[in-house]
């Protein structure tokens, strides 16, 4: 058993964090939440005890410590390394790692065997991607996909603390204040920073990690919104195989996979708040173009976007390395 630490205890990832690793048993000798010296004075807590929120520093952590990552990017920056450093275990939620070509990039269902059990960092996956892959893989067996596409509908608790704040701030009447926009009965078609060629950082995130996860080069046509739910990412996907498929066919396969669920009745993003499965809901054929399968796929961006996934990470890590 090892001493396990969350970075970023009390943000939204962090705080499910500490309830999936309680929820599955994650073993552990000791437990260290850290987080900004905001926090200093306030517990976290783990297993009916209360524990003091740290900083993180050489001095507070130590070598086979288990590191679990909810900080942005710019901060898991200034962290990370320290801790790889001292023979630390680090699964980082944030992007800052992700596409570092040397650092796994895991959803234990999909690609496991990225993973060898002897690295001293993985990344977790946008909490988009998460959910497109779990129902993508599976349907690798209809045939060779030609391209993806991909419209998602995403919750606001997706922006963490700050923007759920706004959120209710502005349902309670207030003016929009902040970075995060008019989000109160509005939608946001631009998530993250702008990149490349008019395409926001979300978009450039489900693209780029999708195809590393998958291995594969196709194109994916991404387009990602922000709407005003609180918590469960909706996507509208569209994929193009290299024959033609049958929704049947389709169904079977997402039946057997681990971590889904089919459903037939229009699922919204309240089915999927608090569960760990991915819904894939309303699978069809395009009747122009029977090589190309429609079907929505929605999952709590909180814990199979995130937080489960980054701790099904580590379980899958031990297995590996014991
Ligand atoms: N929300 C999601 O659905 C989701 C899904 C997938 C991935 N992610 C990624 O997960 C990360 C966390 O997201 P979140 O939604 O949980 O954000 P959040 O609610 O804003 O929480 C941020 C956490 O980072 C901590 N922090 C800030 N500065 C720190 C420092 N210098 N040292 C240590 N901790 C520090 C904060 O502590 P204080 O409370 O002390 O400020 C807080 O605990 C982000 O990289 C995000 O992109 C989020």
């Amino acid at each position: 058993m090892a001493a396990v630490g969350v970075v970023g205890a009390t943000g939204l990832v962090g705080e499910t964090m500490i309830k999936v690793l309680q929820d599955r048993s994650f073993p552990m000798d000791s437990f260290h939440p850290f987080a900004s010296g905001r926090s200093e004075g306030k517990n976290s807590r783990c297993h009916g005890r209360d524990y003091p929120v740290e900083i993180i520093t050489p001095e507070t952590i130590s070598k086979g410590m288990i590191l679990f990552g909810a900080t942005s990017a710019n901060i898991a920056k200034d962290w990370v390394p320290m801790c790889r450093d001292a023979g630390a275990l680090v699964i980082d939620n944030s992007s800052a790692y992700r596409m570092d070509p040397t650092v796994p990039l895991v959803v234990p269902e999909v690609n496991a065997g990225a993973m060898t059990g002897r690295e001293s960092l993985i990344a977790n996956p946008n909490c988009s991607t998460i959910q497109l892959v779990m129902a993508l893989n599976p349907l690798l067996e209809l045939g060779s996909i030609r391209w993806i596409s991909v419209a998602t509908y995403q919750a606001v608790s997706g922006a963490g603390t700050p923007a759920l704040d706004e959120l209710e701030r502005q349902q309670s009447g207030s003016p929009p204040s902040g970075a995060e926009g008019r989000i109160h009965q509005n939608i946001i078609t631009s998530i993250g920073d702008p990149g490349r060629g008019g395409f926001c950082g979300e978009e450039l995130k489900l693209m780029s990690e999708t195809c590393k996860i998958m291995g594969i080069d196709v194109p994916i046509y991404a387009s990602t919104a922000r709407v005003p739910v609180r918590t469960g990412h909706t996507e509208a996907v569209a994929v193009a195989f290299d024959r033609p498929v049958e929704p049947s066919d389709a169904v079977a396969l997402l039946r057997c996979a681990p971590g889904v669920i089919v459903s037939e009745y229009g699922a919204g993003p309240l089915e999927v708040e608090g569960i760990d499965d991915v819904i894939v809901d309303r699978v069809r054929v395009n009747p122009a173009d029977p090589s190309v399968l429609q079907f929505w796929v929605l999952a709590d961006n909180l814990r199979k976007g995130a937080a489960l996934n980054a701790v099904q990470i580590a379980e899958e890590y031990l297995r590996r390395s014991s």
